[in-house]
């Protein structure tokens, strides 16, 4: 496995990601995907398990510093001090002293992002927090976020797979050396079913959603945290090192993208940038 290196941060090109993961099932899973060789694991404290998440990391026996652990900070904790008391829960219930990245989940437009990384940037500080970033920011606010903090950004987490086009957003990232990190990178379960990754898959001897992934992962600068529920699943979406995709099925599946292949869009969403 790769990592990407981005401003300061050694991340693992792929991790394991926990939405809607039960307790019980975020707890076995996460010890699972460390056993099978995850070394980066991707919670929330939206997701309601970050005790369960912290539970399975012990029980896995890896030293803590061989994980890169992510928890997300619920937007309804962005005012100066709830930020900060709020990374101090997210510890408390990980049983860990220090998280490797923490992000903003989502912009929230009612509280000022000046006040918002400010907060983010004293955890920082304060040593709680190895690296911060945000996720769902559009490519304007990629520039406004970065601009407002003196810790440069880790990563921008946000829905990426061969369904989405994210060209304007990977551009913008590109500008401050900050890397995507990519929900949903499996399009929740469709790509399994494509036939244009299942062909390219028949070369290898890989299922369509390891083509899927390794399209991401084979890009510069980018990460992906897809999520299972089933130990086979967790350990087959990890074997994607051993093989590279040529340059035309690369860009073959850069074409299978289109206007309504975005999935996550709730009410409080920023207006998203449209491709070219
Ligand atoms: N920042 C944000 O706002 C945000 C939003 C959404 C997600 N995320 C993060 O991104 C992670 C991934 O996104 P996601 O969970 O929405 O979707 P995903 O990883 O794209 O897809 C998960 C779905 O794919 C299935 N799956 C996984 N591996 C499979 C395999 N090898 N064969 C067949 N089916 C397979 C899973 O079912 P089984 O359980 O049956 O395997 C599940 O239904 C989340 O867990 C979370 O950490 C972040």
């Amino acid at each position: 496995m790769h990592h990407v290196t981005a401003n300061g941060a050694n991340i693992a090109a792929l991790g394991f990601g926990t939405f809607e993961l039960e307790p019980a099932d975020a707890e076995a899973m996460v010890e699972h995907a460390i056993r099978a060789g995850y070394r980066h694991i991707d919670t929330a404290q939206m997701y309601n398990n970050e005790e369960a998440v912290g539970r399975g990391i012990r029980n896995a026996g890896v030293d803590r510093g061989d994980i890169f652990l992510t928890t997300k900070v619920w937007t309804d904790q962005f005012a100066d001090g709830d930020l900060q008391a709020s990374v101090r829960d997210s510890l408390e219930r990980l049983g860990t002293d220090y998280l490797d990245l923490v992000l903003l989940h989502w912009p929230n437009p009612d509280i000022s992002l000046k006040e918002t990384m400010a907060a983010l940037n004293a955890v920082q500080e304060e040593g709680l927090v190895r690296h911060i970033g945000i996720s769902n920011f559009t490519a304007e606010l990629i520039h406004e976020a970065a601009s407002l903090s003196r810790v440069p950004l880790a990563t921008n987490q946000v829905e990426y797979h061969p369904y989405l086009d994210q060209r304007p957003v990977l551009d913008a990232l590109a500008e401050h050396g900050i890397s995507l990190t990519a929900y949903c990178p499996l399009a929740r379960g469709a790509v399994f079913k494509d036939p244009t990754l299942e062909r390219i898959g028949k070369r290898y001897g890989k299922n369509a959603g390891q083509i899927g992934l390794r399209w991401l992962v084979q890009q510069d600068n980018v990460i992906a945290v897809p999520r299972s529920s089933k130990p086979a699943h967790v350990s087959s979406n990890l074997d994607i090192f051993d093989f590279s995709l040529t340059e035309e099925e690369m860009a073959e599946i850069s074409k299978l993208h289109s206007d309504d292949g975005r999935m996550i869009n709730p009410s409080f969403a920023p207006a998203w940038d449209t491709a070219a």
